[in-house]
């Protein structure tokens, strides 16, 4: 029987809410908390939002969006599944067979007779000192451009004297949110150093998506116009991985051509630039614990360091374990495997990545101003623009303020990534030396939060916007010429 009157045209995409793709499969319950007794717990941690017990948030948790995903009922089985054999657990093989097919075949190409090429680790940072560790022991004097290192990226470089350089996409100072790859690598810059550098570099590294970027895309142009101008100077690409498929994701809502393209098949090519990637599957792994390192079979990274996967092997089995584990647990292993099939798919993707999105309208709406397009993982707030009318000066740190603030008053963190977490003390000139970008991100884990918890947020933090002129300065009390120092130093308020 055919559906009466016009009735046959009506469809929820008329209607201005969507429904979210998934249910809630067991919840938790938070521990109500008064303003007194947080901002008790706030001071007694020196502001360090880091320190401050996760119990006492009473709001939105949006420190980071890593390892903080509520996983899904399939991962919660594979858990139990998980064989925790000290070698060659079930675990490896699934998680190869699932690497094996989201990022090549030539990823995890285990044959005996050859060294490995895949490495697991116990989160994405380990991978990364493993690499940069046999990289800057091979050569004095080495530096590694990337198009936005995060921050333990560029701390794992540093530790093995090689430079960290960014080259960010001269877009993503533009308030204009008309670009929609901001992650993007400068292209120009990255070909003058490399004419003027390039035996200095022993690779180039592109984040996806561009988290120290503004959470910012990287186009699928960009990926192949770095990877082809590193292949012309016989240097190869790494990707650090992290959010690749929310990356994939702007490639197909986004780019010219790829509109029809499964996300599987744009993920496929995106890696079919790289000579091997790291990878914290904390993030786009929607796991809580895991990281990897792997590296293309035969790609010009295997054949222009040949000695350096097998060092790598040893390097694994002296600080995490044997290659069929690495730093993680079988259970762990089979939760992230699961993990990689969920998180390209496209009604998981699209209302992940549609979230992120409304929060950051919400937060417009509030007059905040927040970096658009918004990213796929998080929302950053400008804090240049927020202060722009106020007294602060940069070394007042009043992102640091603003987050204490927002968890003080309302229970929500976030973290602040900008003139603190990415400014150093420079103790000879006796002076504070500032990055070019200065945000507060507000960083949404994956599959935890409702529209109805971030709208919470937005309207928290209009409300310390409207009150800006009020907004103290801070000043550091502890580890301000400390590297790394955004994890470990202690303000209080100058008020
Ligand atoms: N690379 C990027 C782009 C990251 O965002 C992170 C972590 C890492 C590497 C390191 O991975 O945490 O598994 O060791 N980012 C988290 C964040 C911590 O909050 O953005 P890890």
């Amino acid at each position: 029987m055919g559906w009466p009157g016009q009735l046959h045209a009506l469809n929820e995409s008329q209607l201005p809410h969507r429904v979210r793709p998934y249910l809630n499969h067991a919840v938790s319950f938070k521990r109500p908390c008064s303003p007194q007794e947080r901002i008790a717990a706030l001071e007694s941690v020196g502001l360090n939002v880091f320190f401050y017990p996760a119990e006492l948030v009473s709001g939105c948790d949006l420190l980071s969006d890593s390892g903080t995903t509520a996983m899904t009922s399939a991962q919660w089985a594979a858990l139990h599944l998980g064989d925790e054999a000290y070698g060659s657990n079930r675990g490896y093989f699934v998680v190869q067979a699932q690497v094996r097919e989201t990022f090549g075949e030539e990823f995890f190409d285990q044959k005996p007779g050859q060294p490995a090429n895949a490495f697991l680790f116990h989160q994405g940072r380990a991978a990364e000192d493993a690499l940069f560790a046999q990289l800057g022991a091979s050569s004095p004097g080495l530096i590694v451009p990337s198009n936005g290192h995060f921050d333990t990226t560029q701390a794992n470089l540093e530790a093995h004297r090689i430079q960290p350089l960014n080259l960010f996409s001269p877009q993503l100072k533009e308030a204009s949110s008309a670009c929609h790859f901001k992650g993007d690598m400068d292209v120009h810059k990255l070909e003058n150093l490399l004419e003027k550098h390039h035996p200095k570099i022993p690779l180039v590294y592109l984040t996806i998506t561009n988290n120290t970027g503004g959470g910012q895309p990287v186009s699928m142009d960009n990926v192949s116009r770095v990877g082809a101008l590193a292949h012309q100077f016989e240097i190869p690409l790494f990707l650090d991985a992290c959010r690749f498929a929310e990356n994939a994701y702007f490639i197909q809502r986004h780019e010219p051509g790829f509109a029809k393209r499964a996300i599987p098949e744009i993920v496929r090519e995106m890696f079919s630039h790289a000579d091997g990637f790291t990878i914290s599957f904390k993030k786009d792994g929607l796991a809580n614990m895991g990281g990897g390192l792997f590296v293309r079979r035969d790609g010009l990274f295997a054949r222009k360091y040949p000695k350096l996967l097998d060092a790598l092997t040893d390097y694994q089995i002296r600080k995490e374990g044997h290659p069929t584990y690495g730093g993680m647990s079988g259970r762990d292993i089979l939760a992230l495997a699961q993990g990689l099939k969920t998180v390209t798919e496209e009604p998981y993707l699209s209302y992940r990545v549609e979230q992120v999105a409304s929060f950051g309208y919400a937060m417009a709406a509030q007059g905040l101003p927040v970096l658009t397009p918004f990213g796929g993982h998080a929302v950053y707030l400008d804090m240049n623009r927020f202060f722009a009318d106020s007294p602060l000066q940069p070394a007042d740190f009043g992102g640091v303020s603003f987050v204490a603030l927002l968890l003080g008053a309302f229970g929500h963190r976030a973290c602040e990534l900008g003139h603190f977490a990415f400014g150093k003390y420079d103790t000879h000139a006796g002076k504070d030396v500032f990055p070019e970008v200065n945000f507060v991100r507000f960083a949404v884990p994956r599959l935890r939060y409702e529209q109805q918890d971030l709208q919470a947020v937005a309207e928290a933090a209009g409300a310390l916007y409207q009150q800006r002129d009020r907004i103290p300065p801070v000043e550091v009390v502890w580890g301000r010429e400390l590297p790394l120092r955004h994890f470990k130093a202690r303000f209080r308020f100058r008020t």
